[in-house]
């Protein structure tokens, strides 16, 4: 198993030591355009082996040679925002930056699986796509997992429970619009609106899609990195080890959820073969028409982007 991180920012380095840590692949590679930044890092990764116990090999580089035959790439490299700009300030140049890299890793790992991190997550998974050309099950953005690790975390931090109980789905484009459903919320199988009240639930629900934005607030010079990373990771475990988590995804639709051409959040089956499914489930009328209004954001920026091509 062999992995490759593009972008040896925050994002991306703390990814690759989670993999290396957690010896999830033989070898992880760091990309980088910045010159000795993935070295570094990849070299001070590597010498925490010893003391973490793992045989994961890290290295860093600035081109592509050494990235080739990887099973999985993470794509984490762009600008991230500052405080005050939405994901979407983004979308032309990293448009720009992930179409680069991406066509790059594609050339030297064509059988890898793409999991994409970089924003505006939707239409950046689009892009990743088109530049590969690759089947829908192969190209993933991760978001949903982000977004639900935020929500269970305010559900956690709100009954005092541990986060591992709270079961939580949040769907949609990764922006403001996306969508948690408390219908489908549950702490230790109880549904979340028998412990607590529409209120607190509300609140939460609002918390979490402004969840990035909050640690942009507080970093000031970045944005978050830590449970970005940790989701990525995530995923790539689900392929790697065949997990066939259900897990909420960034993909490609095809006329499931009732949308169509358009990449959004929503949950999949993860395994060997990357996206194995969707996992449908019936919306209320109100959870859809949520979900169509997240979509059409990300309709929106694929539209920007296609009319400045
Ligand atoms: C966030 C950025 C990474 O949600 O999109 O923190």
């Amino acid at each position: 198993m062999k992995i490759t991180v593009i972008g040896a920012g925050n994002v991306g380095a703390t990814a690759a030591q989670k993999i290396a840590y957690d010896e999830l692949a033989h070898e992880v590679v760091i990309v980088d355009v910045v010159e000795d930044l993935p070295q570094g890092k990849g070299l001070d990764m590597f010498q925490a082996m010893p003391v973490i116990g793992s045989d994961t090999i890290v290295t860093g580089t600035n081109t592509y040679d050494a990235t080739a035959d990887s099973d999985i790439v993470i794509m984490t490299a762009g600008l991230a925002r500052k405080p005050g700009m939405s994901r979407d300030d983004l979308l032309f140049k990293n448009s720009e930056i992930v179409k680069s890299c991406i066509e790059q890793a594609y050339a030297k790992s064509p059988n890898a699986f793409f999991i994409v991190v970089s924003n505006p997550l939707d239409v950046m998974t689009y892009v990743a796509l088109k530049a590969t050309g690759l089947p829908r099950h192969k190209v993933i953005g991760m978001a949903g997992v982000l977004d639900s690790a935020r929500y269970r975390t305010f559900i956690a931090m709100e009954l005092g429970v541990s986060v591992e109980d709270i079961n939580a789905f949040v769907l949609g484009g990764h922006g403001d619009t996306m969508v948690p459903l408390p219908r489908f919320t549950t702490v230790a199988g109880v549904p979340l609106s028998e412990l607590m009240s529409q209120e607190k639930i509300d609140a939460i629900v609002k918390r979490t899609a402004n969840g990035g934005a909050e640690i942009v607030g507080l970093l000031k010079t970045g944005s978050a990195y830590y449970s970005p990373s940790a989701s990525a990771v995530e995923m790539a475990e689900c392929i790697i080890k065949n997990k066939r988590r259900i897990l909420p995804c960034a993909v490609w639709l095809e006329g499931e959820y009732g949308l169509k051409d358009v990449v959004c959040g929503v949950p999949i089956v993860l395994g060997k073969n990357g996206m194995e499914r969707i996992f449908e489930i019936k919306l209320s009328d109100d959870e859809q028409a949520a979900l169509n209004k997240s979509a059409d954001d990300v309709r929106t920026n694929m539209a920007k982007l296609a009319a400045q091509a």
